[in-house]
């Protein structure tokens, strides 16, 4: 099961910059709780802002880079390769960014949990168009934004519909 993990504005807006575009401290918690313990696969500009390995996940970085090494990642050179590594460690894998790798890996996966952050932001990266003949929504779970977080948003999962 590959499952894609991302929180974007209602023009799909994911990050500018390399950063992301909110505070929602509620929605890295969420995060945290969704991928925690399992291997996470993300492109070298999204670990770079990032700028750790997250812990207790088996960080998969895919760059094209030669001789690029960081301590606590596991960095390949194909998406390929991503996903064969991760399906070794668990049957459930999480692709958690950016724009290039979701753009390339959202028809191979089986699952969308998006947070629907209730905006339209400015941005540089944005998440690919999610089909409604593709995808079905099973769950949403909406939040007010409060003093700690910036927005209103929801957490939505999508499943793939199959014919
Ligand atoms: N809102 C969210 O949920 C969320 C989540 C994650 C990220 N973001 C945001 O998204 C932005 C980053 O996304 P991005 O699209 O710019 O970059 P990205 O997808 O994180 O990383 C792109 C890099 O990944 C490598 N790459 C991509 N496809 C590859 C392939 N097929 N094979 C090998 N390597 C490949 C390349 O690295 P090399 O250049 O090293 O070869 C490429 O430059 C940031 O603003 C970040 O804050 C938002």
């Amino acid at each position: 099961m590959i499952t894609i993990v991302a929180a974007i504005g209602h023009n799909n807006a994911l990050g500018k910059d390399n950063q992301l575009l909110w505070r929602l401290p509620k929605d890295l918690k969420h995060f945290k709780t969704v991928t925690e313990n399992h291997p996470v696969i993300m492109g070298r500009k999204t670990y770079e802002s990032i700028g750790k390995a997250l812990p207790n996940r088996t960080n998969i970085v895919v760059s094209r880079k030669q001789n690029w090494f960081q301590e606590g990642i596991l960095i390949v050179s194909t998406l390929k390769e991503a996903l064969k590594f991760a399906k070794k460690i668990h049957e459930n894998v999480f692709v958690i960014g950016g724009g290039e790798i979701y753009k390339q890996t959202i028809d191979a996966a089986d699952r969308l949990e998006i947070t629907q952050v209730e905006g339209n932001f400015e941005a540089d990266t944005f998440f690919p168009k999610i089909d409604p003949k593709i995808w079905q929504k099973t769950f949403e779970e909406c939040h007010q934004k409060d003093d700690k977080n910036d927005y209103d948003f929801c957490f939505q999962t999508f499943e793939k519909i199959i014919n």
